[in-house]
């Protein structure tokens, strides 16, 4: 094992020396290495001050995506390349092209703000493929984690507009091979073990290291995406002394789609996921389009969102609907259960403390089967749901419910099936009458709490509106509703 954390920060080698393996990539770049061009807003990913750019790797190309660095800790550089807002300027002086475009079109705001929304930019135009169709749509989602308080998102976009919509320039382009080199001369194909003061960050490479290491240390914190875990941290200032990193272990990072299932690893971010969501689950793909913003996708995970026993998750209920089966996995072997057994109470899951989650699976849906998912919350993006949910409904050519599946985020304290409503419509006509007949099941499924995010009327009562939402789409008296345009719900009818 190597005991040193080593990255390449704004292109030059970096090793990491007397730092906490908690301390925050944010903390450690402002106070330790004194590059205070990115600002702390908020310490928990929600306003984006912080955004750098991560670059790895792909397909023999460097590629950046926004993170932020505010919740992320040290270590997790490890063997990446970050790039943060001081390296944009070039060293003849002029300007970034989305720095300048930021000048030209006045979308220069407050030093808090402005340096996250440039990186999160600059990640737009280093993804931007020939930077010919940049639609506003692509811009919003690309900046959807950067929060404003005060003015106006308009000359923003434009500028992003403007920017991405020219020919890519040379920056990084030029010397792309020495990164790529240089990358790949840190040798972070061997696992870590950095130590510092009596805390210990083990970064395994192997689903066996990693099984050998849970066995070892029982108490210690599993660490996917850091989107959870981080606030831990930066917020419940917990000492954490021993974490175990998964997000470098290969087989926690495969996506197989075969005949009969799509196997998710546990350590896939959103980002990676939803290449494959889109293709087989366009309305399971909007929804996770929905789940923070950018920078909480480009790090977190569906095997986080599960694993943290969350009664508000937006993927497990969806999950549920579609019948997965969890992959547990420890010394003593793997072990699979259905995901809706995997929550047993409010903050109690089935998962042994030597067991992480390795694996999602997902059955194919019957064909002719329809999937719709809901996320209701206050504000579209960057915000934790008041009330989920997911039908999975398959007619038969009479128009009977040969098979109806439901599930709901936050009607309980775990997210669950709705087996009354599941029951009054199966085998019954899929008509308007049926369906508001048994909504009022829902009441016997279901006593939500009020909270913050809602009250408990409320909660039913969205609960049976999106379920009469669903039976007016799947007739097309609806038109299409998503966003990102995907009005594709049937399966085995493209
Ligand atoms: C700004 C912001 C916005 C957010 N918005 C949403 C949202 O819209 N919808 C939503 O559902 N969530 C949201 N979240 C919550 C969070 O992003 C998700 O729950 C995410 O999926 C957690 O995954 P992670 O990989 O970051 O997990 P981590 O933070 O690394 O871990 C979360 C928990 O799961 C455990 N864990 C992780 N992976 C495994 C594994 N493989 N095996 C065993 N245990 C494991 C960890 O020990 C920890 O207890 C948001 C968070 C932030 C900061
Ligand atoms: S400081 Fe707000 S997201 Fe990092
Ligand atoms: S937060 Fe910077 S201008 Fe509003």
């Amino acid at each position: 094992m190597r005991g040193q954390v080593r990255f390449l920060l704004n292109g030059e080698m970096h090793t990491v020396r007397d730092a906490s393996p908690t301390l925050t990539v944010l903390r450690y770049l402002r106070e330790n290495l004194g590059l205070c061009g990115s600002k702390e807003g908020c310490a928990e990913g929600d306003c984006g001050a912080c955004t750098i750019a991560q670059g790895e790797i792909h397909n023999g190309r460097m590629r950046y995506r926004a993170i932020n660095s505010c919740i992320q800790f040290l270590p997790t550089l490890d063997g990446k390349s970050i790039v943060t807002v001081e390296a944009l300027k070039n060293t003849d002086g002029s300007l970034h092209p989305v720095q300048q475009a930021m000048v030209d079109k006045h979308g220069s705001q407050c030093g808090f703000c402005t340096p996250g929304f440039v990186m999160s930019l600059f990640t737009l135009y280093h993804r931007a493929g020939d930077h010919s169709n940049i639609d506003r749509l692509t811009v919003n989602d690309a900046i959807a984690g950067n929060l404003c308080r005060c003015t106006g998102y308009g000359p923003i976009i434009e500028a992003a507009q403007s920017s991405c919509s020219e020919q890519p320039d040379d920056w990084f382009t030029s010397s792309e091979a020495q990164l790529i080199e240089a990358l790949s001369a840190l040798d972070s194909d061997q696992s870590l073990l950095y130590e510092h003061a009596g805390q210990r960050f083990f970064a395994p490479h192997s689903l066996a290291e990693l099984n050998k290491l849970t066995a070892q240390y029982p108490d210690a914190s599993i660490l996917a995406g850091g989107t959870d875990a981080g606030l831990w941290v930066t917020k419940f200032k917990r000492q954490l002394d021993t974490v175990i990193y998964i997000a470098n272990v290969a087989e926690l990072q495969q996506i197989e789609v075969s005949s009969e299932q799509f196997s998710l690893g546990a350590g896939v971010t959103y980002t990676d996921a939803l290449e494959v969501l889109s293709e087989h689950f366009p309305d399971f793909a909007e929804m996770t389009r929905r789940i923070g913003a950018e920078q909480v996708r480009n790090a977190g995970t569906i095997g986080g969102n599960i694993a943290n026993g969350s009664p508000i998750g937006d993927t497990p209920p969806v999950l549920i609907a579609l019948g997965a089966r969890l992959i547990l996995s420890s010394c003593n072997g793997n072990r699979e259960i259905a995901l809706e057994d995997f929550f047993i109470d409010y903050g109690k899951q089935d998962l042994r403390s030597d067991e992480v989650v390795a694996q999602i699976v997902i059955p194919k849906p019957a064909v002719g089967s329809q999937l719709f998912c809901y996320k209701i919350s206050k504000r579209f993006d960057q915000d934790i749901s008041a009330v989920c949910a997911a039908f999975l409904i398959e007619l038969d050519n009479q128009g009977v419910a040969r098979s109806f599946k439901a599930a709901f985020g936050g009607m309980a304290g775990i997210p669950a099936r709705a087996k009354h409503l599941e029951q009054a419509l199966l085998g019954q006509p899929w008509n308007e009458q049926t369906i508001s007949s048994a909504a009022t099941q829902l009441k016997l499924d279901f006593n939500p709490l009020s909270d913050l995010r809602a009250s408990a009327e409320y909660r039913l009562q969205v609960a049976g509106n999106l379920l009469t939402k669903c039976y007016l789409e799947s007739t097309g008296e609806v038109g299409n509703t998503r966003l990102f345009g995907s009005s594709r719900h049937s399966y085995g009818k493209r």
